[in-house]
């Protein structure tokens, strides 16, 4: 990563650290680790956005909005189409011949939506092979007859079929031709009746009421038209969106005050602590995808820093979470820094708590940082702040300074100050790193921390639930050369569950009790999830584990422990709806962090991306591995991988050595970071669904802004073996093998979306039908300033439309 900031502020960082100190990671210097592209405070544009693309479906990207390629079939005809088209059938009929109807007489049953006496609409299913599919329009006559006609249709699988978008650096989200973009929520919107529309200039308050800033992951839960669960809904829902962190200098009339050295002014420091969380909005759609949010919807929420929390699972009451606040280690208050999600069978939202550690004060500015604060600790206390990162001086933002001694600011001062552990915040921390459920459908609900997934820099949480078998929730650990853990539930999932109107109940049951594991990659292609629990756990030399509780609270240190394989940062995970398997983004790396002679076959590579006159040495562009687990069972303790994709520069990439999965111009990516099969309620998530790949990158901007992909993949194992050689900064070279998946083409990756400038893309989903698709666009600009913005998204859109339906 390349140096772009002043950093005299403590300082905000989304992922981009290496703090594993176990004996595999090589160390880079500390200064060198602050000075990231991401992790920048002064930086960003006050809006933040979501994307809507409304009128077409995914997989196959003909439909309604694109009428060359939605076939008009007339009687008699044989029309061909494909997986995922909308087909219109219509006829001519004679002057005696009464209104009639269209029905279906062979093949595959689909769903006809009469338009007229004489036309009726279908989309085309998902389908292996190609299929014939029969309809005859029959009317009666007006001398008592019948007639009748008939059509076929030959519905082929489905395929990309829009024109790849060009990369580039314009201030705008680009799509295709025949895709639309409308705006929805952004950052201020309100979410309460009486709340006044955002200002944007500094003086807006009461963020407890409006979308937070950095929209990250996303979710539409489905509302029937009564207002109750319905996961079939198209046209309304409650839109769930984490908020993860903030672009500061838009937040106050004048900038922030005293970010680096304090005191904070107070209302400042609320008004920045309330703009991160979690949002609910309701959805609406007029008809035909004219979407809007409901700003009055009594289902809205802000879940803040503030909100109530509830512990669950082994580490609830450990004397680790004990504080001031939380006298028995049960309660918490609020969520930060939430990043990638994870969606349960029964409706709730799993936010992930993903760079927490850098909130927190532990030293006193112009000191030695946190010197004082470990001679007040034990030694094994020290060793689980350093490992992670809680080794901030002053804390992002410096939120404990404030001159109060309301709690809600003090807590997040970590320092040894009380007598015990209940009368100070020294263990805070341990309150967050941690996967936390909400109920979207009851905004009185309390969310959970389930402390049974372990406590790390969540990114995401797949969940992966087959009735009859056990549940298991696969999270990365976004730092470099962390890890990928799966959690595997104690009771088989029930399909019974997933419609139970005690949904934080259905929690309890599947999330509390169970088996953490962290992943080990072996040469071979294969892989073993090693059990992170208590007893077979081995100590550390300088830490000895307690207690499950412990693991838990610690699992990065049980991770070392059991030797799991140090990553190049594991962002999302997704699951294939098809085949079951694991897809894991791993969105760079740098050259201490993945050194020439510390490469491995699942991150093979270190090499060279060129940026203008830089190089940037390492993994900088990232790759994607997957996995499949032994005998399709989430809670196998065995799995095969490869790795699917590998970033690169088309243009600059050894194609031999680097660009090994031959991307071109028209697919070419760097930092994979969001990760999202289709759903496979429509033909985009059927036989072979569609996997969706965002961006968040530095090292490919000065050819793009960050990207969206759409692709269909194959399966582990499609690909084969092969050796490559890496070369670093000095011209030394190593060889390195490791296991590739089938090269990709135009027909299995193409460039969908480019975003506007400075943003990162992240959170996708779409509407049960994937007619609709939801995306997130974080920190547009975020390196400009209030007098000089680098990007005006989303007023930069133009045709966009912008609004909200007053309830
Ligand atoms: Fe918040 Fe690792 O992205
Ligand atoms: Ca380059
Ligand atoms: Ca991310």
């Amino acid at each position: 990563m390349t140096m772009t900031d002043n950093f005299a502020l403590t300082g905000y960082t989304d992922g981009d650290v290496d703090i594993n100190t176990s004996t595999e990671r090589s160390l880079e210097s500390l200064a060198d680790e602050r000075y990231s592209r991401r992790q920048t405070l002064f930086g960003g544009m006050g809006a933040t956005g979501m994307a809507l693309f409304g009128t077409t479906m995914l997989s196959a990207c003909g439909g309604d909005g694109d009428i060359d390629e939605s076939p008009v079939v007339t009687p008699g005809s044989v029309a061909a189409t494909s997986g995922g088209r909308v087909v219109t059938l219509t006829t001519t009929v004679a002057v005696d011949v009464l209104p009639g109807t269209w029905t279906q007489t062979s093949g595959e049953a689909v769903t006809l939506t009469t338009v007229n006496a004489t036309t009726a609409t279908f989309i085309a299913p998902a389908v292996a092979q190609t299929t014939d599919l029969v309809f005859t329009y029959s009317a009666p006559t007006q001398r008592g007859g019948t007639a009748t006609a008939t059509s076929t249709v030959r519905v082929n699988p489905a395929v990309l079929g829009f024109a790849a978008v060009a990369k580039n650096l314009a201030d705008i989200v680009t799509v295709p031709a025949g895709y639309s973009v409308t705006v929805m929520t952004r950052l201020g919107d309100p979410l309460a009746s009486g709340v006044s529309a955002y200002a944007n200039n500094g003086t807006d308050g009461d963020f407890d009421k409006r979308i937070g800033d950095h929209g990250d992951a996303l979710h539409f839960f489905g509302l029937s038209a009564a207002g109750v669960r319905d996961d079939n809904s198209n046209t309304r829902g409650l839109m769930v969106q984490n908020h993860e962190n903030l672009n500061v200098q838009y937040l106050h009339p004048n900038g922030p005050t005293n970010v680096s050295t304090g005191p904070r002014p107070q209302a400042e420091a609320l008004k920045e602590m309330m703009a991160h969380g979690v949002s609910v909005s309701e959805y609406v759609d007029a008809g035909n995808r004219k979407w809007s949010y409901v700003a009055g919807s009594t289902f809205n929420r802000r879940v803040t820093p503030a909100t109530p929390m509830q512990f669950n699972g082994p580490a609830a009451g450990s004397a680790q979470l004990r504080t001031l606040f939380s006298a028995d280690g049960t309660r918490g208050r609020g969520t930060i820094n939430n990043c990638a999600n994870g969606i349960t069978p029964w409706a709730t939202n799993l936010t992930c708590e993903e760079n927490w550690a850098g909130y927190f004060r532990r030293g006193v500015p112009g000191t030695s940082g946190v010197a004082a604060d470990n001679a007040a600790r034990t030694p094994r206390e020290i060793v689980a702040l350093s490992r992670y990162g809680v080794t901030g001086n002053i804390g992002n933002y410096a939120w404990s300074t404030t001159a109060t001694t309301d709690t809600l600011y003090t807590r997040w001062d970590a320092r040894v100050q009380g007598a015990t552990a209940t009368a100070d915040f020294r263990n805070e921390p341990n309150q967050f790193g941690w996967v936390v459920e909400i109920d979207p459908y009851d905004p009185t609900s309390t969310p959970r921390k389930r402390t049974a997934l372990g406590r790390c820099g969540h990114e995401g949480a797949f969940v992966q639930a087959v009735a009859g078998k056990k549940l298991a929730v696969y999270t990365g650990d976004d730092s470099r050369r962390e890890y990928l853990y799966k959690f595997v539930s104690a009771t088989t999932f029930s399909a019974a569950d997933a419609g139970s109107s005690n949904r934080l109940a259905m929690g309890d049951k599947y999330l509390d009790n169970g088996t953490l594991y962290v992943a080990r990659f072996d040469a071979n292609g294969t892989g073993q999830w090693l059990p992170l629990v208590f007893g077979q756990v081995p100590d550390l030399a300088n830490y000895a584990f307690a207690d499950q509780a412990d693991i838990l609270i610690n699992c990065r240190l049980a991770a070392d422990a059991v030797k799991a394989t140090p990553m190049d940062r594991p962002e999302w995970t997704a699951g294939n709806p098809v085949t079951g398997e694991i897809y894991l983004t791993l969105t760079n790396n740098n050259a201490a962090g993945r050194p020439l002679n510390g490469t491995d076959a699942a991150n093979p590579r270190h090499y060279n991306d060129p940026k203008g006159t830089s190089a940037q040495y390492g993994n900088p562009n990232g790759h994607i591995i997957r996995l499949r687990e032994t005998g399709d069972d989430a809670a196998a303790t065995t799995f095969r991988w490869d790795i699917y994709l590998f970033g690169a520069d088309s243009v600059d990439a050894d194609p031999a050595n680097v660009n090994l999965s031959g991307l071109t111009a028209d697919n070419d990516l760097s930092s994979p970071d969001g990760l999202y099969f289709a759903r496979g309620t429509n033909p985009s998530g059927k036989v072979k669904p569609v996997l969706w790949i965002q961006t968040d990158d530095g090292a490919f901007t000065d050819r793009t802004n960050c990207m969206m992909l759409a692709a269909m993949p194959g399966t582990v194992g499609d690909g084969g073996v092969k050796t490559i050689t890496n070369k670093d900064a000095t011209g030394a070279t190593a060889s390195q093998a490791t296991i590739t998946g089938a090269a990709v083409t135009a027909a299995t990756l193409r460039r969908f979306l480019v975003g506007p400038v400075q943003c990162e893309i992240t959170g996708i989903d779409t509407t049960p039908d994937g007619r609709t698709l939801f995306v997130g666009i974080q920190h547009p600009g975020e390196d400009g300033t209030p007098a000089a913005p680098s990007s005006h998204w989303p007023d930069s859109q133009g045709a966009t439309t912008v609004g909200a339906t007053h309830a």
